[in-house]
């Protein structure tokens, strides 16, 4: 690789503010002195960016108020000037009506923080499911070096003798208490055992696949989305992204240099190995359209086809959660599996190829990270259907649901809202048999609003009670990664804007084909184009503020689900606007 001149401290880009000997200047140094600063602090050292997550509301991040100090240790000790920007905390639990609607705002934020301040680059703190995309789509159009640092994931859940998955468990201890199975002591008791520590969800949901893919592609130290957040490990790989993160100012590495077609097409392959959650496709669709890259989901659903599934994760494998996966060595490991489907020439923001970060890379349990002739599933992490209910693509999980539902027919049982599924599905009397199709619709980007996680639609309490766990289900809504079963999400076009998932009536026949990667209701044209005709628009979810632009601009789930205005290409490139 050609030796790359190393940057000056006249070029750097905070020089730009506190260099000059101009009235503007003397403002900016007037106000750090104010702060307690001199000179000598920072004048001539490259400004770091913190754009931490914390918040009391986000339980994942909890740690960040603490781990801040240790990125700040590391930036000193490069020779580095560490700054805290605080920046909205998008946790998965406590955010209504669903995180997403506020992934872009996230991303815009990141953007226009590090654009708008003296930053030479910038520590990403993230982790909580849509935190991690948001962060890094924003700090790419920004184009100042970065760095990933993630949450971790918690430790294993624990009750009783049992070990518990985030989410996954949840779901099926919920369906055990409405068949009657669980007592309420049981059911406390599961409450407080399944979350034992701050970090992420420890099943390979969201939270872990999104983390594994900015590992994969190079943005984070290499393996650091495998360490749990209470391992002191943690601590030590946080300080080293902010001594990292000041040489790679020197070294002018911005992301565009890591983030390319190679690195993208590289953490594609690594999701599909791990058996990845559903909403990475929306996430890696709209990062590397945020790249300019050219990915879609077809392109997934090839790499889906020829991607053993090698981490025994849950849910979509069998038997181990993400503290498992550390101690059997973690995401390097994994990689170390795949690593002749890889491009090994990768540049990672070590400075170093993903190649040679995987040198000294083992396996310590092969049951956990499995090799590739002995893969969980030997395809099947993600499918892409495409059919007269879904002409733009709609995604399943193939690993994750009962086999006997890959082809399936069944009449549908059609919802138009949650509140109305809600109140219909514990209903005993309900018409509905293990064969029926659930379908819930308004439920995409812009009918949900925000595509919430509605797609693991709840097994009917008639069915539950009959002990019936599966059952084909269809939306244009999203799902949590640790959900399961036979979903069909990401319908596009969605519902809301007249995608034919608004056409469909309950008691039509639906059909899915999985090996053929088809998705149609049988009904004949000449009716569907009635029943098209009959359809009235529907009401608009927002009349002013954030809302009502995320209703104007966010794009569809096969395109990422971004805002039209920030993926790359929208206008012309105008650069750093000349603002002093
Ligand atoms: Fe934060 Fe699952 S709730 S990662």
């Amino acid at each position: 690789m050609m030796e790359r001149k190393r940057k000056t401290a006249d070029e750097l880009r905070s020089a730009r503010w506190f260099g000059p000997d101009d009235l503007r200047s003397f403002g900016h140094r007037s106000r750090m002195m104010q702060m307690g600063y001199s000179a000598g602090d920072y004048i001539g050292k490259p400004i770091i960016g913190i754009l931490n997550t914390w918040s009391d509301l986000n339980p994942c991040h909890a740690h960040f108020k603490d781990r801040v100090h240790d990125v700040k240790r590391g930036i000193a000790q490069a020779g580095g000037f560490a700054v805290e920007l605080p920046s909205i905390s998008v946790d998965e639990t406590f955010t209504k009506p669903t995180s997403m609607l506020y992934r872009n705002l996230l991303a815009m934020e990141a953007e226009e923080q590090i654009r708008c301040h003296p930053l030479d680059g910038v520590v990403l703190m993230g982790g909580c499911d849509k935190s991690t995309p948001a962060l890094v789509m924003g700090a790419l159009s920004a184009g100042v070096p970065m760095i990933y640092l993630p949450a971790g994931p918690m430790l294993r859940g624990h009750h009783a003798g049992k070990i518990l998955g985030s989410g996954s468990d949840a779901w099926k201890y919920w369906d055990e208490r409405r068949a009657g199975n669980i007592s309420d002591s049981e059911w406390l008791g599961i409450e407080g055992g399944i979350a034992r520590s701050f970090g992420t969800c420890m099943t390979m949901g969201t939270a872990s696949t999104m983390t594994a893919i900015v590992d994969a592609m190079g943005l984070t130290l290499p393996g650091a989305s495998s360490i749990p957040a209470a391992d002191s490990g943690h601590i030590r790989m946080s300080s080293e992204c902010g001594r990292r993160i000041v040489e790679m100012v020197w070294e002018d590495l911005r992301p565009d240099r890591i983030v390319t077609e190679a690195s993208i097409r590289n953490a594609a392959i690594v999701a599909m190995a791990t058996g990845c959650s559903t909403n990475a496709v929306i996430h890696l669709l709209a990062i590397a359209r945020r790249a300019n890259i050219p990915l879609s989901l077809d392109d997934l659903d090839a790499l889906g086809r020829t991607t053993p599934l090698i981490a025994n994760i849950r849910p979509s494998g069998k038997d181990y959660l993400m503290e498992d996966f550390f101690y059997a060595g973690g995401l390097r490991a994994l990689m170390l599996q795949l690593e002749d489907r890889l491009n090994r020439s990768a540049l990672t923001v070590t400075g170093r190829s993903l190649g040679e970060t995987l040198e000294g890379a083992a396996v310590y349990n092969d049951d956990v990270i499995r090799p590739l002739s002995n893969p969980v599933y030997p395809e099947g992490s993600l499918a892409v259907l495409r059919g007269n209910l879904c002409p733009d693509g709609a995604v399943i999980k193939p690993a994750a649901c009962d086999p006997k539902f890959w082809q399936h027919e069944g009449p549908a049982l059609v919802f138009d809202s949650y509140p109305e599924m809600k109140a219909a599905i514990d209903d005993e009397a309900l018409d509905v048999t293990p064969d029926t199709v659930l379908v819930l619709r308004n439920a995409g980007p812009k009918g949900g609003p925000g595509m919430p996680e509605w797609g693991m639609l709840p097994i009917p309490k008639a069915l539950i009670k009959q002990g019936h766990r599966d059952m084909l289900r269809i939306s244009d809504a999203r799902m949590s990664g640790t959900s399961y079963g036979a979903c069909v999400l990401h319908v596009v076009p969605e519902s809301y804007v007249g995608g034919p998932l608004a056409l469909l009536r309950t008691g039509d026949i639906v059909r899915m084909d999985l090996p053929r990667r088809r998705l149609d209701m049988l009904v004949a044209e000449e009716e569907l184009a009635a029943r098209r005709a009959s359809l009235a628009p529907p009401a608009p979810k927002f009349g002013r503020g954030f809302g009502w632009m995320f209703s104007q601009h966010v794009m569809q789930a096969d395109k990422g689900c971004d805002f039209d205005y920030l993926e790359a290409g929208f206008g012309p490139t105008v650069g750093e606007p000349d603002i002093f």
